[in-house]
């Protein structure tokens, strides 16, 4: 067997497109190395006002690859940051500390809260200063996350480590006896994609081509864990897994045929469970899957090549397929040895999810995703924009306000991609519902709320939510593409609550 060292390196040296593990030898080799890394809980620590979290931002080293360092970014810690765990109702403050040479800043993707504390690209925390954001929880149970939001510098500071999970909790999730022993039979999977330099170093030199289709690495990392493997130590576990990649969309599925069983999206459990083979997770995106496994049992997840990449559609067929999931390659290996039996029902109904209706929003608020190189217009997308990516024709100006929503109401949101790639539409501050895809109703694991939706090539995606508090003209909430290059050459935009 050859080193997985002189693989990766090899191949890098060499200029290889794209070197997945599955090309690697490791599928080949039929064990995954390496055991996954759980990224250590933070709880908080009782203060005059709630919870007081305390988060240090600095630069490390980490060894992803056997015998090799590679510099990197952390929250308290090398590589990632910790799990952030509340309950719904709690107060929070989250004391964020740069201890960096560059400012940063904080985003908390998906949480309900004032923009002043969004730590989005206005929230910027300078090298040696501390930002301290205080709400409260007013949200159900669910994985969401935080990661760096510098204007312009999101990708690379997350590429190099500047994310996290946050995990809030709930009496009602709490009475639905779903697995919650964190790292036990609750197990957080953060699933990125990197290429590394020759020296060890992260490569993020980004070349027009990984600008446009965004940045795709050949090396898997879950939990900053390459090749992984878990032990499994429950008849059922529940995987909470996030797609904290800066572009690559992976559809999952078991490599032992099995359904996929999915009780959550980015905004909380799902009203009934859904069976799936395959669920596609753009970048941002979270998915909560129960994994029922035998003793004895090995079963990897999986990417699969994607339909909609792969099979292509319209002019944008080749473009698709070049920057969608093509491959087939392992995300991680699960593995149960002698594991502890459980209680393997299931409730038909989890939660009730908010059901607001086309009839209730006050207006339908249009956005188009350009791509002016790019589009099904060719060249003629570009006028007015210099060549920039952006939002319905402009790119993101920290200094304007392009949408200007009234407190109190609904509305929906009418996203429309005519461009050859496929784009994860994220807000912030809010949780929506996917009213349809293409005037069809969205996929089952799509349900439920959410805060990043996919919007395929040359389609029409409208969600629907309310903005009831927070009124603030001063500060803006972002929405943007989640594909970190897309969000960092322009595509996003702000709004104010008023
Ligand atoms: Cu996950 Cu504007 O961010
Ligand atoms: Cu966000
Ligand atoms: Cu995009």
């Amino acid at each position: 067997m050859i080193s997985r060292r002189g693989i990766l390196l090899g191949a890098t040296a060499a200029g290889a497109a794209f070197l997945l593990a599955s090309r690697s030898g490791l599928a080949a080799a039929g064990r995954s190395a390496n055991p996954l890394r759980i990224p250590p809980l933070l709880e908080g620590t009782a203060g005059a006002d709630g919870k007081v979290y305390d988060l240090n931002v600095a630069s490390g080293k980490f060894e992803f690859l056997s015998g090799i360092s590679t510099p990197t970014l952390g929250i308290n810690g090398a590589y990632l940051g910790p799990t952030i765990r509340c309950r719904e109702g709690d107060r929070v403050t989250l004391r964020v500390r740069n201890s960096l040479t560059e400012p940063t800043t904080l985003h908390w993707h998906g949480l309900h809260l004032p923009a002043a504390s969004d730590g989005g690209p206005h929230q910027v925390v300078e090298p040696g200063t501390v930002w301290e954001a205080s709400f409260a929880i007013r949200q159900k149970a669910s994985l969401c996350w935080y990661h760096s939001h510098l204007m312009e510098q999101t990708g690379e500071q997350v590429l190099r480590g500047l994310a996290g999970l946050f995990l809030i909790e709930d009496e009602q999730s709490k009475s639905l006896r779903l697995p919650s022993d964190y790292g036990i039979d609750d197990i957080p999977l953060v699933i990125q994609d990197r290429r590394f330099d020759a020296d060890g170093s992260f490569d993020y030199d980004l070349t027009m081509h990984d600008v446009m289709m965004g940045y795709k690495g050949n090396v898997i990392l879950v939990n900053g864990t390459a090749s992984p493997h878990v032990v499994l130590r429950r008849q059922r576990t529940r995987l909470r897994i996030l797609n904290g990649s800066n572009s690559r969309i992976y559809t999952l599925g078991r490599d032992d045929g099995a359904d996929l069983v999915v009780i959550g999206s980015d905004g909380g459990l799902l009203e009934q469970p859904a069976r799936m083979r395959r669920v596609r997770l753009g970048p941002g995106e979270r998915i909560e899957l129960l994994v029922d496994m035998q003793s004895d049992q090995s079963v990897r997840l999986m990417s699969y090549p994607d339909r909609v990449a792969a099979g292509g559609m319209g002019p944008g067929m080749m473009m698709g397929g070049m920057a969608g999931n093509s491959e087939t390659f392992p995300i991680i290996e699960l593995r149960a040895e002698k594991p502890e039996s459980a209680d393997l029902s299931l409730p038909e109904r989890l939660i009730q999810v908010p059901n607001w209706t086309a009839a209730q929003a006050a207006r339908t608020r249009r956005f188009s995703l350009d791509m002016p190189m790019m589009g099904m217009g060719g060249m003629m997308g570009a006028a007015g924009m210099g060549g920039a990516m952006g939002i319905n024709g402009r790119a993101m100006d920290m200094g304007r306000i392009d949408e200007r929503v009234s407190q109190g109401s609904i509305e929906i949101w009418q996203i429309r991609n005519t461009t050859p790639l496929a784009h994860p539409f994220h807000i912030h501050g809010v949780q929506f519902r996917t009213l349809d895809r293409n005037g069809r109703p969205p996929l089952p694991h799509e349900q439920g709320l959410k805060d990043t939706v996919m919007v395929d090539p040359d389609s029409t995606v409208r969600v629907i939510t309310a903005f009831p508090d927070f009124a603030d003209p001063k500060r803006p909430y972002m929405y943007h593409c989640h594909i970190l290059e897309h969000e960092d050459a322009g595509m996003m935009g702000q709004f104010v609550v008023v």
